[in-house]
């Protein structure tokens, strides 16, 4: 492994691997994923539906389903979220790690009003005086442009639309200033014409605050737009990770090419979304010897389906995993 932890990392991840029992026996989500964030860093993550983004994520939060197992390090502040008790866990998530999820009703309290569950993290993990948390609160909702806050902030969850709902819990996430915020496909269940300008403000908000960004995405617009580095996952595996510019540029691993040629114009004014590539995307179950992407990969060679191909670093900070790299062309 290439991957060492940066003395500036924020978050140090290491061979994080999600196994899920199942009727038949064992499925691996998720398989020995390193990766670094740095402070203050915005780092997208990519790959086809089941690829195993959101449960990278499910599994820093200490959310993961029932049946599944998570092994590994995850070093974020020190610590070692995997290892820690759900109530270090709870104390950390007000504080230094936040989440936006796709419905914000799962992390708004229908019964509370907004303005109060806003000062809440801040009255609670701050030490903030109920006065001063208050306006802080009303002050983020106006920068989340939530027209006459000081009124809204009265009000209850169901009173907002959708969209307003979504700002809130964005508000919610930032007022605190964590360190690091994980975003998993935090504008999908918004109308198309707003996800954008909701993605842009998660973006301003997290970069004022100096809060790095894990920010799972289909849409390969948003990654060049907002994010610094990028990560393809395929099968649960890093197929290829560096800064933004260079995989765009010249993606080094078939599956992050197939993948970037199969995505309409990056300048198209409709956001592009994740092209379709030939082949079926891997189903969970029976993992592959070799390469996860093999079976659809129009240059393999004999290795791909026998041989794992490890990271081989191209440039510092940029990593691709095929046998190709490096190969006799
Ligand atoms: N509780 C579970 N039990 C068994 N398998 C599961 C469970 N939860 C998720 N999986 C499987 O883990 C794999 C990775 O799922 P994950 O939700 O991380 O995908 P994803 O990349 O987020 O996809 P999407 O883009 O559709 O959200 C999938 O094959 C999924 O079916
Ligand atoms: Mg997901």
């Amino acid at each position: 492994m290439p991957l060492t932890p940066m003395s500036d990392s924020l978050l140090y991840l290491r061979d994080l691997t999600v196994d899920f029992r199942l009727p038949g026996g064992m499925m691996r989500a998720v398989d020995r994923v390193s990766f670094n964030v740095a402070p203050g860093e915005i780092l997208g993550i990519v790959g086809e539906s089941g690829s195993g983004k959101s449960q990278i994520l499910f599994s820093l939060m200490g959310l993961l389903a029932g049946n599944g197992r998570v092994s590994g390090q995850a070093l974020f502040q020190g610590q070692d979220l995997l290892s820690l008790s759900s109530t270090a866990l709870d104390r950390m998530r007000g504080v230094s790690l936040s989440m936006i999820f796709q419905d914000p009703m799962t992390s708004l309290n229908p019964y509370m009003r907004i303005g109060a569950q806003l000062a809440e993290g801040l009255v609670v993990h701050k030490g903030m005086g109920r006065a001063e948390a208050a306006r802080a609160a009303i002050a983020m909702l106006d920068r989340v442009r939530i027209p006459d806050a000081a009124r809204r902030a009265r009000q209850y969850p169901h009173q907002f639309s959708g969209g307003m709902r979504q700002r809130v819990m964005i508000a919610m996430a930032l007022l605190v200033r964590p360190a690091l915020l994980l975003a998993d496909e935090p504008t999908t269940a918004l109308d198309v014409t707003i996800q954008a300008q909701v993605l842009d403000l998660i973006a301003e908000l997290a970069r004022e605050a100096g809060t790095a960004v894990i920010l799972v995405t289909h849409d390969l617009g948003v990654v060049a737009r907002l994010c610094d580095r990028m990560i393809v996952l395929y099968g649960g595996r890093v197929m290829e990770q560096g800064p933004c510019e260079t995989v765009f540029a010249a993606p080094a691993h078939p599956y992050a090419s197939a993948l970037l040629a199969a995505t309409p114009r990056l300048t198209d004014a409709l956001t592009p979304r994740l092209g379709t590539i030939p082949g079926t995307p891997r189903s969970g179950g029976t993992m592959l010897p070799g390469c996860p992407f093999a079976p659809r990969c129009t240059v393999k060679i004999a290795a791909c389906e026998t041989e794992q191909p490890p990271l081989h670093p191209l440039a510092p900070g940029h990593d691709a995993a095929c046998h190709l790299i490096g190969a006799a062309p």
